[in-house]
């Protein structure tokens, strides 16, 4: 929040990162197709954002709850999350995933193909603003779970898209909205940070969806996720 680096301080992140390490030993045991996603996005040099074992586990958990057999992810990166999405599905499942890098897509495909989802897993290329007007004009069936995850900047025009594609009951999981808590800074000039107080503005006026925030700490710091549910069609 100031400029004087992190505002957690190392003894503090240490703990929160040995307290995931010990809840994913217990709860999240590793896998060779998510190791696998892991390494090759490291080796690859892309940003090591993906989502953390027990968050991943946290998205499949909700679309396996909410019976999803379509879902979206807008943001792929090397498909860490995309696999555990997919594996929610039923075979006769689909998952469609935006990524505007070409260099992710790539790590991103060979990563889907390593974990035996090509069958069910659809990447398409592009920035996600000009991908999903396409989706949305093949009037596919409703998305019953859609994973916002992409450039921050557009998270209330990626909500606008995802109501567009959802269905009463989907639900919409938005990560990355507290940012150690920049969030709160009224007079933050962080593109990111304004995204998600956009988000925020459009979910207070909206009212065909249930939101809530939840603020997490864990190995990749201190920031949080929102979850919507639809409640009535666009
Ligand atoms: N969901 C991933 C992490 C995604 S990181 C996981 O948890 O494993 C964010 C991704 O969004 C990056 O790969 C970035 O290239 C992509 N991205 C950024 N801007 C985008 C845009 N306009 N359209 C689609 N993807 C975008
Ligand atoms: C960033 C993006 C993410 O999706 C994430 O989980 C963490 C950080 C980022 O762009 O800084
Ligand atoms: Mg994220």
């Amino acid at each position: 929040m100031d400029d004087n680096g992190p505002m957690i301080s190392q003894s503090l992140q240490d703990t929160f990162t040995a307290v995931d390490g010990y809840i994913d030993s217990q709860l999240v045991p590793s896998d060779l197709a998510l190791d696998f996603a892991r390494h090759t996005s490291e080796a690859a040099g892309l940003p090591q954002i993906a989502v953390t074992p027990s968050q991943g586990k946290l998205l499949h958990l909700l679309a396996r709850s909410v019976g999803a057999v379509n879902i979206l992810e807008i943001g792929t990166l090397g498909a860490y999350s995309t696999i555990w999405l997919a594996r929610a599905l039923p075979e006769d499942g689909r998952l469609v995933t935006l990524e505007a890098d070409p260099k992710h897509a790539a790590v991103a495909r060979g990563n889907i193909a390593n974990a035996e989802l090509s069958d069910r897993v659809e990447l398409r290329e592009g920035a996600a603003l000009e991908t999903l007007p396409e989706l949305a004009a093949e009037g596919l069936a409703a998305f019953d779970f859609i994973f916002i995850d992409a450039d921050k900047e557009n998270n209330a025009n990626y909500f606008e898209w995802a109501l567009k594609l959802s269905r009463p009951g989907s639900m919409i999981f938005i990560d990355n909205v507290i940012r150690e808590g920049a969030v709160v800074d009224e007079v933050s000039k962080d593109p990111m940070v304004l995204g998600v107080r956009r988000l925020n503005e459009v979910l207070a006026k909206e009212s065909r969806v249930l939101a809530t925030t939840i603020q997490t700490v864990g190995a990749k710091g201190y920031d949080g996720f929102t979850l919507a549910l639809v409640l009535k069609a666009c």
